[in-house]
C-alpha cells in the first residue's frame, strides 16, 4: 500500500518550510508543519560553513515541528536546475531513453555528463505534426551531492529528491480532480517559477530570477530605507496605490512587471501551441503571494481569474490548527506537495 511516511522539506533562500502528513495522497491527514528563516546563503552556497548552518537550521526545524519521522523528501530549486518541455520526433519510450541525452545537449547549458537527466513523455504525436512533447529535467550532480550531504548532516534519511515545480503542481493542481488548465505562479524571495498544467500534466515551465527580495530592494532604493524596513513596507502596502501616496506601489511596480511580462509571454507561448486547451485560471503561491493588491493587479494585467493558493485544501486539518498556519498556506505549497508524494 502506498502511503505518506516522510515529511516534505522546502529549503528556500528566505525561509525553510516543512510539512508532515499521514494517510495517503487520496486521503491525507495533517500531522505538523513549521518554518524558520534560512541562515545566510542557504544551499545555494558552496561553502561548507554555510552548508553546516543550513543543516543545523533544518535539524532545529525538525525538532521544533515535532515531526515523528526522519525520512525526508526535498526539492531542488528550479533556479539551479533545468526543467523544460521539449519537442522530439515521434519515438517509442525506449527510443526516447536512448535519444534524450543527445536532445538534452541542445538545451542544457552544462555538460550532460555533469547532470542527472529525468524525463517523461507528455503527449502522443497527433496527425498534423509528427512530434511528441517530453518533460526534461536536468539536475547538476554536484547540486544533488550537496543536498544529500546537508540532509545527512541534519540527521535525516532521504527518500527522494524532486523539483519545486513537480511538488507545487502535485499540491495545487493534481490534488483537485478535474481542475481546468491552470497557470501556477510561485513567487518566493529570489525566484518566481511559472508552470502551466493541463489534465494534471506539466505542459510548460519557466523560472525567473525576480521575487520578494527584488521588490524589497526596489523599495529600499526608492525610499531610502534599510532592506529590513523596506521589506516591512513592501509587505504592508504592496501594490495598493491608495497607501503612502502610492510611493511603495511605484517602487514595486516596475520590478513586479518583470514577473507579469514573463507570465504574459508564457501564456502567449502556450496559447500558440495549445489553442484547444486555453489557460482558465491562475493560482499564485509562495511567500510573496501575500503581497497586498496582488490578486487584483494580476487579474487586470492578465485578464484571467486569479486565486491565492491554498495547499491545505483537501487535507484533513485538525480543528486546533492555528489561524496563522492557515494564513501561511501559500508558503507551504512546495513542502505540502513533497509531503503528498506516495512512496
Ligand atoms: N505579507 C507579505 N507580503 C508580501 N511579501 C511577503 C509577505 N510575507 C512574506 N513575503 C515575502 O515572501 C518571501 C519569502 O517567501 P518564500 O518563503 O516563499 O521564499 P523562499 O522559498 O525562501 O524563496 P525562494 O524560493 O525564492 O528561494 C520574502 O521575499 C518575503 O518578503
Ligand atoms: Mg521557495
Amino acid at each position: 500500500m502506498p502511503a505518506l511516511n516522510h515529511f516534505g522539506l522546502d529549503i528556500g533562500t528566505h525561509s525553510i518550510k516543512a510539512v508532515q502528513l499521514s494517510g495517503s495522497f487520496e486521503r491525507p491527514n495533517f500531522v505538523s508543519a513549521g518554518q524558520i528563516p534560512s541562515p545566510g546563503k542557504g544551499l545555494v552556497s558552496e561553502s561548507p560553513v554555510d552548508q553546516a548552518a543550513s543543516a543545523d537550521a533544518i535539524k532545529r526545524l525538525h525538532h521544533e515541528a515535532q515531526f515523528t519521522t526522519d525520512k525526508v523528501i526535498t526539492a531542488l530549486p528550479e533556479s539551479q536546475i533545468f526543467t523544460r518541455v521539449i519537442e522530439m520526433p515521434n519515438l517509442k519510450e525506449s527510443e526516447v531513453a536512448n535519444a534524450i541525452g543527445w536532445e538534452a545537449e541542445q538545451y542544457v547549458p552544462i555538460p550532460i555528463s555533469d547532470v542527472r537527466l529525468d524525463w517523461q513523455i507528455l503527449s502522443k504525436a497527433n496527425n498534423n505534426q509528427n512530434r511528441i512533447e517530453v518533460l526534461l529535467i536536468a539536475a547538476p550532480k554536484l547540486l544533488i551531492d550537496r543536498y544529500l550531504k546537508v540532509l545527512r548532516q541534519a540527521g535525516l534519511s532521504v527518500v527522494s529528491l524532486e523539483t519545486e515545480i513537480t511538488a507545487v503542481v502535485r499540491s495545487l493542481v493534481q490534488k483537485l480532480e478535474g481542475a481546468p488548465t491552470t497557470l501556477v505562479i510561485s513567487i518566493g524571495a529570489s525566484t518566481t517559477d511559472l508552470s502551466i498544467v493541463s489534465a494534471g500534466r506539466i505542459s510548460f515551465t519557466r523560472s525567473v530570477g525576480t521575487g520578494g527580495l527584488a521588490l524589497a530592494r526596489g523599495v529600499a532604493q526608492d525610499l531610502g530605507f534599510e532592506l529590513d524596513q523596506a521589506e516591512e513596507y513592501m509587505k504592508t502596502y504592496g501594490l495598493d496605490s491608495d497607501q503612502l501616496e502610492g510611493k511603495v506601489m511605484q517602487a514595486i511596480k516596475p520590478i513586479f512587471d518583470v514577473v507579469v511580462n514573463e507570465t504574459r509571454r508564457a501564456l502567449a507561448f502556450y496559447a500558440g501551441k495549445h489553442a484547444e486547451i486555453p489557460v482558465k485560471r491562475v493560482v499564485v503561491t509562495g511567500g510573496t503571494a501575500k503581497l497586498p493588491g496582488l490578486v487584483i493587479y494580476l487579474a487586470e494585467a492578465l485578464g484571467l481569474e486569479v486565486q491565492i493558493a491554498d495547499p491545505w485544501q483537501g487535507i484533513n486539518l485538525p480543528p486546533n490548527v492555528s489561524q496563522h498556519l492557515r494564513e501561511e498556506g501559500p508558503s507551504y505549497a512546495v513542502a505540502t506537495g513533497l509531503a503528498l508524494k506516495e512512496t
